[in-house]
């Protein structure tokens, strides 16, 4: 039997609403910003509970974007985990800022203990992490950033569709970012981003910075640049937005099914507690295992398509180890990165392939224990 970990496929396998609506923005012609947009733009800051969304490029663009506006620059300090993608310590760089980084927790979240250790006269802003889609105790991160003075930037790229009581990720923060990558639990064809905020003066300038700082055709405001979200991606985002609640609840039925049977297996198997109270989109289904790298191959021979989010922590990346970092920074994180794996656990999976995944882990641990 095989289990894709990717579902793109299955995804985009009906596209007669999406094509119908490109054939009639082709007919109409509007390829820049446009009604599409707006129209996504108006039903996500609905969906999220915000009050303004600004659709860009993509969820990198997205947190520049949200850095941007309030001004973080050279000479800046932004305090992020050290377990998440790329780009939420490219996004700092970009804006000249320099990343400061913390440790995780059980969760693979923002370690709270770290976060407050972290904190100098030069901290701008934090940035905590939806890592997994899965969330922070933003309240705790509220409450510390607060005190300090500190803004808040939540990096929500995978946690579109997540709760954390009755909130959504991206309603914290003063600006927050959002990613729409082909993989993230509202996906377009290729990439997008978005950014919300309930603040006027941000969305105002973010608005014009995106599309080069205009005011209108012939009259520019400030320099911008042109991150501005494509049309034809809107309107697969529209289509996303309406199947969105659909697909978390899928994924969050499948981690159940996985939870029950994994939980059985600690100690070779440990997985992060979860929180009741919140929502998880379940963009990645991530727990430790036992002889990680053994079992990885073993699922890959068995047709079990496994990922690693990821190896190697951003602290032990190339340009983090050139400005100081180095082994034994981040404890946790360094432990998690050694023996965390991703499963498959997309919508699109069946009962028969979860039961595979499951009966396939049980079998390497009555081998190898
Ligand atoms: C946590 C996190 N931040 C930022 C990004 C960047 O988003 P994008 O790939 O849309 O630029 C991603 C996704 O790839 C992500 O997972």
């Amino acid at each position: 039997m095989r289990v894709e970990y990717n579902y793109l496929k299955q995804e985009f396998k009906n596209t007669k609403k999406i094509f119908s609506e490109w054939s009639k923005l082709i007919k109409s012609t509007d390829f820049t910003l446009g009604s599409y947009v707006d129209r996504f733009e108006e039903k996500f800051k609905n969906y999220i509970g915000s009050k303004y969304c600004i659709s860009t490029n993509n969820g990198t663009d997205a947190l520049i974007l949200s850095l941007k506006s309030i001004n973080v620059k050279k000479g800046d300090e932004v305090i992020t985990v050290c377990n998440s993608f790329y780009a939420s310590a490219g996004a700092i760089i970009a804006c000249g800022a320099k990343p400061i980084f913390v440790d995780c927790d059980e969760n693979f979240q923002m370690n709270i203990n770290d976060l407050k250790k972290k904190i100098t006269k030069k901290t701008k802003v934090i940035m905590p992490v939806h890592w997994g889609g899965a969330s922070p105790d933003m309240r705790q991160i509220m409450r510390i950033a607060n005190s300090k003075k500190i803004k808040v930037v939540e990096d929500a790229c995978m946690g579109i569709g997540a709760k954390i009581g009755k909130k959504s990720p991206g309603t914290f923060g003063i600006v927050n970012a959002f990613s729409m990558h082909p993989l993230k639990s509202l996906n377009v064809m290729g990439d997008g981003g978005a950014i919300v905020t309930n603040d006027y003066q941000i969305y105002k300038w973010a608005k014009k910075y995106r599309n080069h700082g205009m005011l209108n055709r012939d009259k520019l405001d400030f320099w911008g640049v042109n991150i501005r979200l494509q049309p034809l991606q809107a309107i697969v985002a529209i289509e996303g937005l309406k199947k969105l609640e659909k697909v978390i609840k899928i994924r969050n039925y499948n981690s159940k099914i996985l939870d029950e049977k994994l939980e059985k297996l600690y100690p070779n198997v440990i997985l992060p507690p979860r929180n009741n109270q919140n929502k998880e989109t379940f963009a990645l289904y991530m727990a430790l295992f036992k002889n990680r790298d053994k079992l990885k191959n073993f699922l890959i021979k068995k047709g079990i398509e496994v990922k690693i989010h990821y190896p190697v922590p951003l602290h032990l990346q190339k340009p983090a180890i050139k400005s100081g970092y180095k082994r034994g920074d981040f404890p946790i994180a360094e432990y998690q990165a050694k023996s965390l794996l991703t499963l498959p656990v997309h919508q699109y999976l069946k009962r028969k392939q979860l039961n595979y995944i499951i009966n396939s882990i049980e079998k390497f641990y009555k081998k190898n224990d």
